[in-house]
């Protein structure tokens, strides 16, 4: 698959998540050798305004694989001059999200509520087309609702105006991230379009990306919550994809070890005060389904250094 002149080493990509594909998480990915990776959604507007936490999140650092930046917004103009803001840190493209579906987000009129306007999600991807060189993409939802599902509408429409791929979640904007993901909207929307499609919604395991790839005919797999803690999940299913073989999960040495490798990675991109608080839940995350790893989990939660937490993981690696 091409994405513009970009051709993606895998099918497997890892999706960009708010509070989560950091820098430092991203970093520790792409030792797992995903085709693509996604940075967190990034405010347009607080960007154009110069917010300096948003500026920072466009920063990408030199050991993780190719990168897409993600923005949101609503404005053509605003979203373009993003854009291009966000093109001078060299992502592989620029993804505009039209699936959020907080409240917050789309009362603004953006993420999903874009779903709702075919006409603005095309004026939208040919604002910020003309204005960077980098190829344009957009994430979207099957639709508002069930009685609005417009996926294969606006991804007609984000095509006309230029956009290089588009990924589909098959889920509704009303369904938040509850029930199950709609693969068949990701396969009629697939056969709406010439552009790539990337198939998203339940990839739990390399069977799963290979059973997507099969039902939907999409270019490339997208995985989100089923890469919290483990992104094992990327290298094993590029492996299952390539060879049929099926590798171990990872051990428990080497998930603390890895654990203990983020914490490292988010204390030298945030600093401790910042850091320790936001690995708690990739910690938890990371030791998720290990017997007896909930009586750690309170204190996971109650360290405060980076010390402190590193023992306990030391502990458990150790029980
Ligand atoms: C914690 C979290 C944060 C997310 N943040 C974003 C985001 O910033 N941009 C976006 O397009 N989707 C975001 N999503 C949605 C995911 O990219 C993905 O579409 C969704 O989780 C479905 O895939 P999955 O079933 O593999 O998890 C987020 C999902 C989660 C769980």
């Amino acid at each position: 698959m091409l994405i513009g002149s970009f051709r993606p080493a895998n099918p497997v990509f890892v999706a960009p998540m708010a509070g989560v594909t950091d820098r430092p998480f991203r970093r520790i990915l792409s030792r797992f050798g995903p085709g693509l990776l996604f940075t967190e959604m990034i405010s347009a507007a607080a960007l154009v305004q110069r917010n300096r936490r948003s500026l920072r999140m466009l920063e990408l650092g030199p050991d993780e694989g190719p990168v897409v930046i993600q923005l949101f917004g609503k404005d053509p103009n605003v979203l373009a001059e993003a854009a291009r803001l966000a093109e001078a840190h060299g992502p592989v493209a620029i993804d505009i999200n039209m699936g959020c579906p907080t409240p917050k987000i789309v009362r603004n009129g953006e993420g999903a509520a874009l779903l709702r306007n075919p006409e603005l999600c095309g004026r939208i991807v040919a604002a910020v087309r003309a204005a960077v060189r980098v190829p344009v993409t957009v994430k979207i939802r099957k639709g508002w609702d069930e009685q609005e599902v417009t996926a294969v509408e606006v991804a007609r429409a984000v095509e006309a105006a230029g956009a290089a791929a588009v990924t589909v979640h098959g889920r509704t904007r009303q369904m938040f991230y509850g029930g199950k993901a709609d693969w068949e909207i990701i396969r009629r929307v697939k056969e709406a379009v010439s552009i790539p499609v990337i198939g998203n919604g339940d990839v739990d395991g390399p069977q799963a990306a290979r059973a997507m790839l099969e039902q939907t005919g999409c270019a490339a797999v997208m995985i989100g919550r089923a890469a919290l803690g483990n992104p094992w999940i990327v290298s094993r299913t590029v492996h299952f994809l390539q060879t049929g073989e099926l590798l171990p999960p990872p051990s428990l040495a080497e998930r603390v070890a890895l654990a203990r490798l983020h914490l490292s990675y988010l204390v030298e991109d945030k600093g401790e005060r910042i850091a320790v608080p936001e690995m708690r839940k990739h910690a938890v995350w990371y030791l998720k389904g290990l017997p007896g790893a909930n009586r750690f989990k309170d204190r996971l939660y109650r360290a405060t250094t980076e010390a402190e937490m590193a023992a306990i993981l030391a502990e458990i690696a150790e029980a």
